[in-house]
């Protein structure tokens, strides 16, 4: 019968049974009336006929088709990572009813979490304080940023400082949020190991040390490398004047154990949906959160959440201040969430936490490396890059020219294994980016690198097999170009 098949996804319309539906409303009680004129209403609306549990199977069962943090067998994305979210912090339903503009008075609660949050943050990364207002990382970075150009902006130095230095490894993010303040970007080398070369940042700085606003480093890096010379990078930069900004997206590696401020580091970010168990699906809402060094205080966005003869307040008393920059201050859901993680874990758990995010990135890494190149030698952090390398040699022929294989490839091969992909291409355009976090299980990783190395093996054998993948899911290998200038996104059943 339509509709029955356990797998096959069939257009709602097929489905369609004259007369089934999904609610009833009660009859009129009162005449008709619309004020639209008689030429817009229409007699009829086509849409299908479904009772609500046929359509919520329906429904059901193309969600089952994707590929997502809890299905797949292990999440190995890097850089954007998801972590275990744990059931028992996302219940934050009592909280939902809070109006973002409800009075001081009626929402000390929410007040007091966040001005909890915002010093237990601070206290983990080393800031004098700090803002839960960034609705996300890079809202979090432009945030800083603008910061530091207040912050010149106040010793007169701000038309004379118009450049940022990011190192090559930077996330995307990094040189967008300097752009959009204003800034001109320039790239700072990395050196053979990963680490930003400080030699080629100590010429640059020699040069043009009194134009530069800052340098916007990550740590650890998205090559997965923890930079060892971050002290002597910072006071490069301070004896120029500059400030530098740390993007701390992957503090899931360091919690409890390294103090950005202890580094020498200006102003930084973590976002809590990369390190504190908050969800973030198809890329929001995330929550993120800036730092500041006490010199950096003063440009912290407004309003500023105080206690004031234990009542918490919203103060707009800071002359400085950058300003608002969160209408609603963030997105307080997800900072309750991150509460409720830090609370839950304790400090021993943080610090657990961070011990086993770098023990299984290294046991993964190690895994990988043994399949595909490392793109660096030595130990990592949390996540590891290895390159595709090997594949660079097979070759198919498609539309009549031979197309080399690459990891774009071997990773559609993957999502065959209902695995969701690895970062590929980024950061480096030959490397796949894996990151297990602190809840991969070592079978979990074991059978992941199992179920690569079959992949590389087979795709050695059979090259075909690997440029056609994947073969199983419900949407085979689009043609890249032709999917993005005509992309259909209306249902075609069977490619018809
Ligand atoms: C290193 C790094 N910086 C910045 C970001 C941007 O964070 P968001 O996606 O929350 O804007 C990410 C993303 O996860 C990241 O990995």
């Amino acid at each position: 019968m339509a509709g029955n098949s356990a797998h096959e996804i069939i257009p709602l319309n097929e489905l369609s049974r004259e007369g089934a539906g999904g609610y009833r409303l009660p009859s009129l009680e009162v005449p008709f009336q619309t004020p639209l004129p008689q030429k817009y209403l229409r007699a009829d609306l086509p849409l299908p006929q479904l009772t609500e549990h046929d359509a919520v199977r329906e429904f059901m069962k193309r969600s089952h088709t994707n590929t997502s943090v809890d299905g797949s067998p292990l999440f190995p994305l890097g850089s954007c990572t998801m972590i275990y979210n744990p059931a028992a912090i996302r219940d934050v339903a009592v909280f939902a009813n809070l109006h973002p503009l409800q009075p001081e008075q009626t929402s000390q609660g929410a007040l007091r979490i966040l001005f909890d949050l915002e010093r237990i943050l601070s206290e983990l990364g080393g800031a004098a304080a700090g803002t839960l207002q960034p609705a996300a990382g890079a809202h979090s970075e432009l945030t800083a940023v603008f910061m530091i150009a207040a912050y010149h902006a106040s010793r007169g130095e701000g038309d004379q400082r118009k450049t940022v230095l990011i190192p090559d490894s930077a996330h995307g993010t990094n040189p967008a949020s300097a752009a959009m303040a204003g800034y001109n970007v320039q790239t700072a080398p990395s050196n053979k190991s990963g680490r930003l070369d400080l030699e080629a940042l100590t010429k640059i700085m020699e040069e043009k040390g009194n134009t530069v606003a800052a340098l916007m480093i990550t740590q650890p890096s998205t090559f997965g490398i923890y930079d060892e010379q971050i002290k002597d990078i910072t006071k490069v930069m301070h004896d120029y004047g500059a400030q530098v900004f740390c993007d701390g997206a992957n503090f899931a590696a360091l919690v409890n154990r390294v103090k950005f401020g202890d580094l020498g580091i200006d102003v930084f970010h973590f976002n809590l949906h990369k390190t504190f168990g908050v969800p973030h699906g198809g890329g929001g809402p995330g929550a993120g959160y800036t730092g500041a060094a006490k010199h950096l205080v003063p440009f912290l966005p407004t309003p500023r959440i105080e206690s004031s003869m234990e009542r918490f307040v919203l103060s707009f008393d800071h002359p400085q201040s950058i300003g608002t920059v969160s209408s609603a201050y963030g997105n307080f859901l997800a900072d309750v969430m991150a509460d409720k993680y830090i609370l839950l874990m304790g400090s021993d758990g943080l610090m657990e936490s961070s011990g086993v995010a770098v023990e299984a990135g290294n046991y993964q890494h190690q895994l990988l490396s043994k399949i595909l190149p490392p793109a660096f030698g030595g130990v990592v952090m949390h996540e590891g890059i290895v390159l595709d390398t090997p594949l660079r040699g097979l070759k198919v022929n498609s539309d009549g020219r031979a197309k080399q294989l690459t990891v774009i490839d071997l990773v559609k091969a993957l999502t065959d294994l209902g695995y969701y992909a690895p970062t590929v291409g980024f950061p480096l355009h030959d490397g796949i980016l894996t990151e297990p976090t602190h809840s991969a299980s070592k079978a979990a990783m074991d059978a992941f690198a199992r179920d690569l190395k079959e992949a590389v093996e087979h795709a050695t054998q059979d090259p075909e097999w690997l440029a056609t993948s994947p073969h199983s899911t419900l949407v085979g290998r689009l043609k890249e170009a032709e999917s993005d200038r005509n992309p259909v996104f209306t249902w075609v059943k069977n490619g018809k």
